[in-house]
């Protein structure tokens, strides 16, 4: 990494765009003025998912121009992730757009970069809770700037676990198995709508854990905090060679360390 790339400052950066983006998507919201349509038939899109990914991309292209882009809405080419060793962003400008759509406030701004190999710098932030999470491999996971960790809970059945389903609901009959084994051990299951605060959520001690089969912009950002954040993050299956396992995105296991294994073996 050369000198241009320091870390810190890229967290910084990263983080001054997820929130620029946040207030857009909000202010666009609070005022009335956002467009619902559908992508690939059943995938729910609105105009303020296209302009915070337009100007998230805009801010990097002005800062970063030879950098390298997946984005959930102009740059979607997922094979790009299969080289991590030159610089990357991975963007999904709003997680959660069904909340967002129907007035919730689960939703967030996702923003990961990666380079030699992974992902370095993870920033997801909610406009609506204003609560920022942010990462980078050198130093640790915070929310809204105070450092967090896993919860400390050893148990199972006093674990709360949270999931999510697909758009594409080919797959719900093996995952509606697994809701049930989860919700047969775990304290109770969640459904809250954003992949990317789920993942959070787990990294501040809210939620023990969580799994469920993503895109690469959904997770990128929050794996990496999570894991600064002492939690472990796996796959309940086997990851394929040749795929950078912070980046594939089927059967994934976030959890504290004990309720990992644990949970590991029930969902396999
Ligand atoms: C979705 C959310 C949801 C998860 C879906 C994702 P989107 O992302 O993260 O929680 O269950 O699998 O597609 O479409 O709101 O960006
Ligand atoms: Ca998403
Ligand atoms: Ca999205």
């Amino acid at each position: 990494m050369n000198k241009s790339m320091n870390l810190p400052d890229i967290a910084l950066f990263t983080t001054e765009i997820a929130m620029e983006a946040g207030q857009l998507i909000k202010a666009q919201r609070d005022a009335g003025t956002v467009n619902t349509s559908y992508k690939a038939q059943h995938e729910l899109v609105t105009s303020a998912d296209i302009a915070a990914d337009k100007l998230i991309i805009a801010r990097i292209k002005e800062k970063f121009p030879e950098h390298r882009i997946l984005s959930e809405e102009t740059y979607t080419d997922r094979s790009q992730v299969s080289n991590l060793v030159d610089p990357i962003w991975i963007i999904d400008p709003i997680d959660g757009t069904v909340n967002y759509a129907h007035g919730h406030f689960m939703v967030a701004v996702s923003i990961a970069f990666a380079v030699a190999g992974e992902v370095q710098v993870g920033v997801v932030y909610n406009p609506f809770l204003d609560e920022l999470f942010c990462a980078h491999t050198q130093g640790g996971a915070t929310l809204n700037a105070t450092p967090i960790q896993v919860s400390t809970e050893t148990q199972l059945n006093k674990a709360l676990i949270a999931t999510g389903f697909p758009y594409n609901k080919s797959t719900v009959p093996e995952i509606v198995v697994r809701v049930e084994t989860a919700l047969m051990h775990c304290q109770d299951v969640r459904r809250l709508g954003s992949a990317a605060l789920d993942i959070c959520w787990v990294a501040c001690g809210r939620l023990e854990g969580y799994f469920e089969s993503l895109s690469p912009w959904d997770f990128a950002a929050a794996r990496l905090i999570a894991q600064e954040a002492g939690a472990k993050c796996g796959h309940f299956n086997p990851v394929p060679d040749g795929i950078p396992a912070c980046i594939y995105g089927e059967d994934i296991l976030i959890a504290n360390k004990t309720i990992y294994a644990e949970l590991d073996k029930i969902l396999q």
